[in-house]
């Protein structure tokens, strides 16, 4: 399946080795407080030391906007790779010239050294070839295992390759593999879960999972904008103007879809809404479509017209509890899901217990992925977000791939190339 050559393919025995990590962690005071990329990564460092090699990392953090910007140095993360590593590693304070020079040559096998934020010097992000070349010069071989980095053409994913020879590491290639492996030939049912903000970032992966899924079901804001489309007023609830057209233009296609085959285009029935996104804010369920439980409190009376229509200070922050069981029962069904993105804001705390007051519908999607009524699909999530609130809740390993990347696993769902991927070696 996976095409490029990886470390396993060649000789590696005392080489010097320079590797490219994602390691864009976030880090808060000097501690980094979501390990997860490095942990991901820690197969491959293994793996390397195992041969003996002396291991050069280097890998971005942020976006700086200079060498000054020291608020996006690597520091912290050589010391919580010492910690993981149970070894020593050394750190260099620059990527290029004389420092990481010296450092790369006192280097004796088994050792590791990382080298400082590649973006401090902004031909990084240039795939500038004369930066490349200088960051070759510190070793034999290039290994590639960022993959949340390799939808980027950047020195250190693409203008490196020119230089040295280049293969795979072991996350690259598991991550490539599982992904494709869910878009072409998925175990059915296939159901996508697609959450988040904004629809502009999911354009193409919405076009892609209306051709291949049994059910697309969306949550989050996102939803907020097929929501107006479908004309519901959301009243102060976040959407995008812009892209209603492009919503329409999706609705129209699940549409077409669902009148060839048994196919399913889910958007929220009712949602969780408060007067601002606080922890403090009451919140209540409005049921724009069925009206269930409204009926059943009110009784004998009509349920009030708020329980079906958001007020005018009011926004959404979650999906209801009947969306989520909806989405819950598709996945009761499913033997692949996809998930990208939280069905709502999973962010803002909760004034007690760790589930936030609009964590409520990510965490009943959560259940149901996890088997809690019975069935549990091999699931892929992908998304920064939604995987770091995963590695808040401690749930980052019940899954069966929880992607390291963002972007990358997004536009490797739609089906476009990598250039940091496309750049390495093929196999014969
Ligand atoms: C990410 O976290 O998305 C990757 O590390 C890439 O970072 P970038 O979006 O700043 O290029
Ligand atoms: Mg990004």
């Amino acid at each position: 399946m996976f095409t490029k050559k990886t470390i396993k393919d060649i000789d590696l025995s005392g080489k010097t080795v320079l590797l490219r990590a994602d390691y864009n962690v976030p880090v808060e005071d000097g501690k980094i407080t979501d390990d997860y990329r490095l942990q991901q990564s820690l197969p491959t460092l293994h793996y390397l030391l195992e041969q003996d090699v002396k291991l050069i990392i280097c890998s971005h953090l942020g976006r700086p906007t200079g060498p000054g910007d020291t608020t996006n140095s690597l520091f912290p993360v050589a010391k919580r790779l010492k910690q993981l590593l149970k070894r020593d590693v050394e750190f260099a304070p620059d990527c290029i010239g004389e420092r990481a020079e010296k450092a790369a040559k006192n280097l004796k096998s088994g050792q590791v050294l990382l080298l400082e934020n590649l973006r401090f010097h902004p031909e990084e992000e240039k795939n500038d070839p004369e930066f490349a070349k200088q960051l070759a010069s510190l070793a034999d071989v290039f290994v590639q295992d960022g993959f949340g980095v390799v939808h980027r053409a950047h020195a250190s994913t693409d203008a490196i390759t020119k230089f040295l020879p280049s293969v795979a590491g072991l996350l690259l290639e598991k991550e490539v593999d599982t992904i494709t492996n869910v878009m072409e030939k998925p175990e059915r049912p296939l159901v996508a879960i697609i959450g988040g903000a904004k629809i502009a970032d999911k354009i193409d992966l919405l076009h892609r999972f209306i051709e291949i899924a049994d059910v697309v079901a969306v949550g989050g804001a996102m939803a907020n904008t097929f929501l107006v489309a479908e004309g519901i007023d959301v009243a102060q609830s976040l959407y995008d103007k812009v892209d209603l057209p492009v919503a329409r233009d999706i609705m129209r296609k699940a549409r077409t879809e669902a009148k060839k085959r048994r196919f399913i285009f889910a958007i929220p029935h009712d949602g969780v809404v408060a007067h601002k996104m606080d922890k403090t804010a009451p919140t209540r369920i409005v049921d724009w479509s069925a009206h269930v439980i409204a009926d059943i409190e009110t009784y004998p009376h009509r349920p009030p017209a708020r329980a079906s229509h958001i007020l005018w200070q009011e926004m959404i922050l979650d999906i209801g509890p009947f969306s989520g069981s909806f989405i819950a029962g598709g996945v009761q069904l499913a033997n692949t899901v996809v998930w990208n993105g939280t069905m709502g804001v999973t962010e803002t705390p909760s004034l007690q217990g760790p589930v936030g007051p609009y964590a409520h519908g990510t965490e009943l999607v959560i259940e149901a992925l996890l088997g809690q009524f019975g069935h549990k699909p091999f699931t892929v999530v992908g998304g920064g977000d939604t995987v770091g609130y995963l590695e808040n809740r401690g749930l980052v390993n019940s899954f069966g791939h929880v992607s390291t990347g963002g972007g990358a696993s997004l536009e490797l769902m739609a089906g476009r190339k990598l250039p940091g991927v496309e750049a390495l070696e093929d196999k014969k």
